[in-house]
């Protein structure tokens, strides 16, 4: 097929009968097909309508570097995210507020993410996860289906809660911050992302909730300033963000460091929460695989395992695996979007993206290219085997030579760059922690056709078709 270039220069233009609308239904519901049948007819770099707005996408690790690697002066981040996270974080932090304030803020959110706080948290998310376990109405007698949509958001929210936000939140999450979060939660949709204008009903619960719940934060700075004694003072992030300062000598007010910390939950509990339910449908779906699992865990804790720390973790290279694979599969981040601020050239199709156009990464779409991973659509984590331990964090080989896990990488599920992820360890930890106490406590089989359920891309996230339901068998009933 000849492509017409309308506007040349510009990157190709995806065919669309109504000029606003454009391509809005068939990529929100599809996003890799639409990316994919594209590509096909367009090349690497193409552009849609979505609501209006002009998005050039731009795939392969060159687009995730072009993307990604974008000079302040080209891109921002805060102009394409700022109306759907601000409304739900919070004022003067993420990105309402200038770039060099949110690295700044991203610097300090990583001095509490330290290997000292890793080994305090894992005995606590294991607790929590084995206490829920118990409680639980899905996990009576000694076999079962569990429907993980129902119980995965509230084990990945009570595990992040009780080590990383602070014992406090935890405890307030059996009462009425479930609700608030319930309320913020409701604000970060892809209806509030494209129509930040329209006064939804769920706004202003949205907001009254984002208000109350910035000021529990900020009573229990207060609180735990006044008694710095006090039981709380476990080493969780918000002692950690406390009391800092810019380089510019300007103070973090305890406003900020709420909106700081409510940041931390939201962008942790929706990427943790999809990880965790795929990771269990891929290991319900692979028996062997949980079975290695339960012997790599038996050979590092013993026959009958001992409670599970930081340390062990670290020697599972199996558990890793399983992680880095399921993150390969099922990025819950499809798009990673950025507004031009100026005119970038695409020099391998001399192509130029005008400034107020939006470019968009999908590092998940290179991820399950047969180009880059051999059978691709095959949950395997073995094909991780051969990535050198002293490569593991910096370098993957792919096939064609090792690639730096910079922006040029077609495995990018934390994204790279300026805005990289700074929750990636304590994902690890966290999912780690989760995944080992289920396979100590249970084996997994998928019920029905034994198929993992495909992916439903309605929410902000990719998630997997409701009701994602796995059967399971406890090890000692
Ligand atoms: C940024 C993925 C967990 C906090 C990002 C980005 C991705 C990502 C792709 C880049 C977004 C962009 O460039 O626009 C994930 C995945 C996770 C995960 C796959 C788990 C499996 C977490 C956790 C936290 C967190 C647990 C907090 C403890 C952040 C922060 C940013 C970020 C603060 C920086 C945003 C920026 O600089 O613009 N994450 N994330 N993430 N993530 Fe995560």
């Amino acid at each position: 097929q000849q492509i017409v270039f309308k506007d040349k220069g510009k990157p190709p233009v995806v065919f669309h009968f109504f000029p606003f609308f454009g391509s809005t239904v068939v990529y929100g519901m599809d996003p890799y097909a639409f990316f994919a049948s594209n590509q096909e007819k367009y090349g690497d770099v193409f552009t849609f309508i979505l609501l209006g707005k002009k998005m050039t996408v731009c795939l392969g690790p060159n687009g995730n570097d072009f993307v990604l690697n974008g000079k302040l002066a080209e891109v921002s981040a805060e102009e394409a995210y700022t109306h759907l996270t601000t409304p739900v974080f919070g004022e003067g932090v993420v990105y309402d507020c200038p770039n060099h304030r949110l690295m700044e803020q991203k610097k300090f959110m990583k001095f509490g993410l330290t290997t000292e706080t890793f080994k305090s948290y894992v005995p606590l998310i294991v607790e929590q996860v084995e206490d829920y376990i118990k409680k639980s109405k899905y996990f009576k007698g000694p076999t079962g289906s569990v429907p993980l949509m129902n119980i995965i958001p509230e084990v990945t929210i009570f595990t992040a809660s009780r080590s990383l936000q602070g014992k406090e939140v935890r405890d307030a999450l059996d009462g009425s911050f479930a609700a608030l979060y319930h309320d913020l939660d409701l604000g970060f949709n892809p209806m509030n992302f494209m129509f930040p204008w329209f006064p939804f009903p769920g706004n202003k619960r949205r907001d009254a909730a984002q208000r109350k719940m910035a000021r529990f934060y900020m009573d229990l700075i207060d609180k735990r300033r006044k008694d710095p004694n006090a039981a709380s003072k476990e080493k969780d992030m918000l002692w950690n963000l406390m009391d800092r300062s810019y380089k510019d000598g300007k103070e973090i007010s305890d406003r900020e460091v709420a909106h700081m910390m409510i940041a931390l939950l939201m962008a942790g509990q929706h990427t943790s929460m999809a990880t965790t339910t795929w990771l269990l449908l891929h290991l319900a779906e692979k028996p062997e695989v949980v079975a290695e699992l339960w012997a790599e865990q038996q050979a590092i804790c013993g026959q009958d395992p001992r409670p599970l720390a930081y340390e062990d973790l670290a020697k599972m290279p199996l558990l890793n695996n399983v992680i880095r694979e399921v993150l390969r599969m099922h990025p819950p981040i499809h798009s990673i979007i950025r507004k031009v601020k100026s005119p970038m050239h695409v020099k391998s199709q001399n192509y130029v993206i005008p400034a107020g156009y939006h470019v968009l990464a999908a590092p998940g779409a290179s991820a399950m290219d047969e180009k880059y991973f051999k059978n691709a659509n095959e949950f395997d984590p073995h094909r991780w085997d051969e990535v050198e331990e002293e490569d593991a964090g910096e370098k993957f080989d792919f096939g064609y030579g090792l690639v730096s896990k910079g922006t040029a990488s077609p495995y990018l599920p934390f994204g790279a760059g300026r805005h990289r992820c700074i929750g990636e360890q304590f994902a690890n930890v966290q999912l780690g922690s989760i995944i080992a106490t289920f396979v100590r406590t249970f084996t997994f089989s998928l019920p029905g056709d034994g198929k993992v359920p495909g992916p439903d891309y309605t929410s902000m996230i990719t998630l997997p078709t409701q009701p994602a339901a796995i059967n399971w068998k406890k090890r000692n009933p």
